[in-house]
């Protein structure tokens, strides 16, 4: 896709992490973005933070988890700047979801939070933009945030369950907007470790999903883990540089750490082997 000043993209999940590596990366290259995040602290500093940079831009307090909320989004950014030509369905919530070791232990609650962000936030995302991106015409590129997990072997987590439901939505996504025609293209963004504050998650999880009990260990393993991203963990704004890269390349998988890939292939390797 041809970028150009004046296109307009959307970020959900934008007050942080990889959404707003992302959001800096468009605005940097003349478009003007829709930040749109739960967090309504961080929100509001981003927007500032932005708006000082002298871009331009619209803050808009989204659940991505209530379909309503992300089509009341879609109606602001209507009304603010009429198209809308980059939808990143970004948003996401990592960290510990509770229950004894075990898949078949994981509290319903989880499911609830963790598919509702992860996964239906996605799906919310398509249902109210593109519609409207396949009727305006010009050319748009949808990229949803899956996680490098989303590719590999499962590993018994909630996370991994949801990323790799994006995944096999994403890649279907891609075959319906071609075998449709339309000017739209489709990248599925896999990224590794990247400083953010994917671990501290359950700062946005609703009162009425929390867990009934938290092991007395978790918050200190998560603590450990967030340090862990932050020392190690790729910047977030070199993910949003790469972003920008395959949307220009049109590319459909966008890896951000190419030491990643054993893990694809030992997957591989064991379907075609059975
Ligand atoms: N950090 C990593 O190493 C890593 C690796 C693979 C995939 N990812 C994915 O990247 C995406 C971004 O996460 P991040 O790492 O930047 O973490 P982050 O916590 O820094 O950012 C996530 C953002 O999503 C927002 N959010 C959470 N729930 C929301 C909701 N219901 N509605 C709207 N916004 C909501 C948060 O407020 C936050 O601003 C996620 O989908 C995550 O799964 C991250």
């Amino acid at each position: 896709m041809n970028l150009f000043k004046d296109q307009v993209a959307v970020v959900t999940g934008s007050a942080s992490g990889i959404g707003r590596g992302m959001a800096t990366a468009f605005a940097r290259a003349g478009m003007k973005v829709v930040l749109a995040d739960i967090e309504a602290g961080a929100l509001a500093e981003t927007e500032a933070a932005f708006a000082a940079d002298g871009h331009d831009v619209l803050a808009v307090r989204t659940d991505v988890s209530d379909r309503d909320s992300v089509f009341e989004l879609a109606l602001a950014a209507k009304a603010r700047y009429d198209k809308v030509h980059i939808l990143c369905n970004n948003a996401g919530v990592g960290g510990a979801t509770g229950g004894a070791p075990g898949i078949w232990n994981a509290p319903q609650k989880s499911w609830q939070w963790v598919m509702g962000v992860n996964f239906q936030g996605v799906v919310h995302g398509l249902q109210a933009f593109v519609p409207d991106m396949i009727a305006h015409g010009e050319p748009g590129h949808i990229v949803n945030t899956s996680s490098i997990v989303g590719v590999w072997p499962g590993d018994g987590s909630i996370y991994s369950v949801s990323k790799h439901a994006v995944t096999a939505l994403t890649e279907g996504l891609a075959r319906d907007l071609q075998r449709q025609q339309t000017n739209i293209g489709v990248s599925l963004l896999l990224p590794a470790l990247t400083a953010t504050r994917i671990n501290t998650g359950a700062r946005n999880r609703p009162p009425e999903l929390a867990p009934d009990d938290e092991h007395p260990e978790t918050a200190r393993f998560m603590a450990q883990m967030d340090a862990r991203y932050q020392r190690d963990g790729m910047d977030p704004l070199q993910v949003g540089d790469t972003v920008l890269q395959a949307i220009v390349d049109d590319r459909f998988y966008v890896f951000t750490h190419p030491n990643t890939q054993a893990g694809i292939e030992a997957r591989m390797r064991t379907m075609l082997e059975s």
